[in-house]
């Protein structure tokens, strides 16, 4: 089934270098073909020798010469894979990828690809804790990079604790079912639209009114749907983040704007809502910086569309699926449901938001509620949550 996969696998100098040469057989057992670069000093581990004989193909050193570079330039180098793999990675190497260095054959592949990489970090319980190491991880993490293990064990210094690479069949299993999961498309046929982040209110050129909010759950939701081979179009308030990989990202500030852009996308199969729209826009925004003068400024506010609501009680152009979020700090189950029928939509994803949780935050709590069924989400990483929400949509338009 992989027959015409490519892995490119590239090992950094870490004491579980070793363990390369049994993922190299064991990606190798999948029919999946193995290409690897072996960084400086990787090759004081393993030789490229035996990393040769295993994969069956030519080994990449970082004595890159113009002989390489003209059989295959580091550009090709880093797409002619389906994915990278780093294993093991050492925190040089994640610090390298997390600030974009290309001192090296390894660094400047991993810089210039444009295929999904995953890391198998291995190092010293204390490396792996410390606060840079952290920071890069999050970075690393942020910038859509996969991560399987470390794990918790015994290290070849003789500490204990974690930073143990996972084991060559754990990372065998992740890779090939990763690769598996670059062929899965069942919502090719389909298209979806989603809101998030805030939206930001003018009081005067320089004021405004917005809500709490770092868009990352509405990023990665519209993420999975493209990967997962929906037309995405993701319309976002202002945010820190990157733009994700989808098809189409439209930037806006204002409710009025979320609201227009999201009818210009229409007809769509899913309508995600994840924005944390503002309830309130300023009823006349002053042209010119207010000043001070001493007295009371009274503001006044109206009502901003409902977004939601709108998609949701569409005669025409309704989307199949209309799912939104409620953000609530007491009875959630109870205030979902309420929500669910007062907006009209099909599904509401609640999440308590209470005590700084979920803001900002890496991980989410759902409370889903359909009309038929509601279920408790345990916490999980905003991935995880786009993952599974992702797998109910496609349950969903399928049946
Ligand atoms: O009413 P409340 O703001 O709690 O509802 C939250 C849900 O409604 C979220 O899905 C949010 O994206 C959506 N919403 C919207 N337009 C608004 C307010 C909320 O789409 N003006």
């Amino acid at each position: 089934m992989n027959k015409s996969k490519k892995v490119l696998l590239i090992i950094t100098g870490g004491i579980a270098a070793y363990k390369s040469l049994e993922i190299i057989r064991g990606l190798k057992a999948n029919n999946i073909d193995v290409t690897c670069i072996l960084t400086k000093s990787g090759s004081e581990f393993v030789t490229p020798l035996s990393i040769e004989s295993l994969s069956e193909n030519k080994v990449y050193t970082d004595l890159f010469n113009l002989t390489d570079e003209h059989e295959m330039g580091h550009i090709q180098l880093s797409r002619q894979a389906d994915i990278i793999l780093v294993a093991p990675a050492t925190a040089n190497i994640m610090s390298k990828i997390a600030y974009g260095n290309t001192d090296d054959l390894a660094s400047t592949v991993l810089v210039a690809t444009n295929k999904p990489i995953i890391v198998a970090p291995a190092m010293n319980v204390r490396m792996w804790l410390n606060n840079a190491t952290q920071r890069n991880i999050q970075t690393l993490r942020n910038d859509g990079i996969k991560f399987v293990g470390p794990e918790n064990g015994e290290m070849a210094c003789g500490e204990y604790g974690e930073g143990r690479m996972s084991e060559p069949s754990e990372i065998i299993k992740y890779t090939n079912d990763f690769i598996n999961s670059l062929d899965f498309k069942p919502l090719r046929d389909f298209s979806a639209l989603v809101t998030s982040g805030p939206t930001k209110e003018m009081i005067d050129p320089v004021r405004f009114i917005s809500n709490e909010s770092s868009g990352k759950q509405g990023y990665t939701i519209a993420e999975k749907l493209s990967s997962l081979g929906a037309y995405t179009t993701l319309i976002s308030g202002p945010t820190k983040l990157p733009n994700p990989n989808v098809d189409k990202v439209v930037h806006v500030s204002s409710a009025d704007e979320m609201m227009l852009e999201c009818d210009k996308a229409l007809p769509v199969n899913i309508a995600i809502c994840a924005a944390a729209v503002a309830d309130y826009k300023v009823m006349k925004q002053s042209e010119t910086k207010i000043k001070k003068n001493g007295s009371r400024l009274d503001i006044t506010l109206e009502e901003n569309p409902d977004i939601l609501s709108r998609l949701s009680k569409r005669n025409d152009k309704r989307p199949d699926l209309v799912v939104g979020f409620a953000a609530e700090t007491e009875k959630l189950e109870e205030n979902s449901k309420i929500k669910l029928e007062k907006k009209g939509c099909d599904w509401i994803l609640g999440n308590n938001v209470s005590n700084g949780q979920v803001i900002g935050k890496d991980t989410n709590e759902i409370h889903f509620i359909s009309k038929s069924e509601t279920e408790n989400w345990k916490q999980m990483r905003k991935e995880e949550v786009a993952e599974k929400l992702s797998h109910k949509i496609v349950q969903h338009l399928k049946s």
